[in-house]
């Protein structure tokens, strides 16, 4: 018997009483129970956002609020800033090209963040660019963004200012108001603790006022169609929601309420060092940056010689841990752990154990319980 421990980047573990909500009799849409639980959900979420902004949701994958963020802001031919330092930020210059815009594209290595200086010099020298495209945390490498700085380099210009936060959302904190971010993508399926199918998008004044403009095509994705079914006195939305993963959602989000934000984000910064600690403990060496911005997933190097695939299968099919791979240029090169959402002490625990079993089959001189220990001084000292 194998008893599985998803430790991705998302998908995520889901709470039992998460899963068990979404179990319960579905429930009609166009009914008041359901508008009282979906005013709930987006007061909630606005909590989890630290948000007075609009915030809608869709039955979507994480990608879906991408591509509506693109095509709710943009005209044909706008010039546009991405600035992209791994897999996902490379989604927005997709994005961008296959809608037909004149994107300006910063690049950064894998492993490393974006500068917001780049991005500050960039709209000073062009009043054109009307949106500034960049991920909050890089889920491909670790790396999270500086949304402050960002936003602060927006702040001062027309341009709006558009953030990935699917894997942040929740496990990285991200202060929408305070820091002047337009627009924040978030999914379900990470630190919000339900399965994948949902997306969400917060929506600022600034960016309102250029939605109510943009050309571009749009029909399901229609920011101000979702707007008027969430301005109803009983809030609805356009098309038939989720009904099951909102109500998912909203148990989700009751936990998240009644651990608090600070108390969230306390935990995932201590399960990041624990798992920073362990892996340098067993002799590994960190892709992700060492240090409590990395709250969300912990990028480690391959050590020579180990086979990416067939570590993961050992840990998978014989100790039931699953962890991520590399993307990109860093495919076969490093692996991820995902601690954003339901993970605890235990979680962390079992995860290292499995690699370090796995790491010394495969012939990796790793003494066991090095890893392990090591998380332990950390848990020992930074109850959460
Ligand atoms: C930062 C980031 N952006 C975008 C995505 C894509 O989201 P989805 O696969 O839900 O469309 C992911 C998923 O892993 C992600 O982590």
């Amino acid at each position: 018997m194998i008893k599985k421990f998803l430790m991705t980047p998302g998908p995520t573990q889901v709470p039992p009483q998460v899963l068990s909500a979404m179990a319960r009799p579905i429930i009609h849409h166009r009914t008041g129970e359901y508008s009282e639980l979906f005013a709930r959900v987006n007061e909630n979420l606005k909590y989890v956002y630290q948000t007075e902004n609009d915030v809608l949701s869709f039955a979507s994958s994480g990608t879906g609020a991408m591509e509506s963020a693109v095509i709710n802001l943009c005209s044909p031919g706008d010039r546009v800033l991405v600035a992209a330092c791994g897999k996902f930020g490379e989604r927005w210059r997709d994005l961008a090209a296959a809608y037909g815009l004149d994107a300006e594209y910063h690049e950064y290595e894998y492993g490393q963040p974006v500068d917001p200086d780049d991005i500050a010099r960039s709209l000073e020298a062009d009043p054109h660019i009307k949106v500034v495209f960049v991920t909050h945390s890089e889920t491909s490498t670790g790396v999270v963004n500086d949304m402050q700085a960002i936003g602060a380099a927006v702040e001062d210009h027309d341009a709006v200012l558009v953030t990935d936060s699917i894997s942040g959302m929740g496990s990285a904190e991200i202060r929408t108001d305070a820091w002047q971010v337009d627009v924040v993508v978030a999914g379900s399926q990470k630190a919000l603790m339900i399965p994948p199918g949902l997306a969400f998008v917060s929506v600022s004044d600034k960016a309102w006022a250029l939605a109510e403009k943009a050309r571009l095509p749009r029909f399901y994705f229609d920011w101000l169609k979702a707007r008027k079914g969430l301005q109803q006195a009983q809030p609805t939305t356009a098309f038939t929601p989720a009904v099951s993963l909102m109500v998912g959602l909203d148990a989700a989000l009751g936990l998240i309420r009644e651990e608090g934000l600070e108390n969230l984000f306390r935990r995932h910064i201590v399960m990041g060092r624990a798992c920073r600690a362990a892996i340098k403990g067993m002799g590994l060496e960190l892709f992700s940056p060492d240090d409590d911005s990395s709250s969300s997933v912990t990028a480690v190097r391959l050590p020579e010689g180990i086979e990416d695939g067939r570590l993961r299968s050992l840990t998978r099919d014989r100790f039931g841990v699953q962890f991520a791979g590399g993307q990109g240029p860093v495919k076969g090169k490093i692996i991820r752990i995902g601690h954003c959402g339901y993970y605890n002490y235990t979680d962390i625990i079992v995860a290292i154990a499995a690699l370090e079993l796995a790491l010394k089959e495969l012939g990796h001189p790793v003494e066991l319980g090095s890893g392990i220990k090591a998380a332990e001084l950390i848990f020992g000292e930074e109850t959460v």
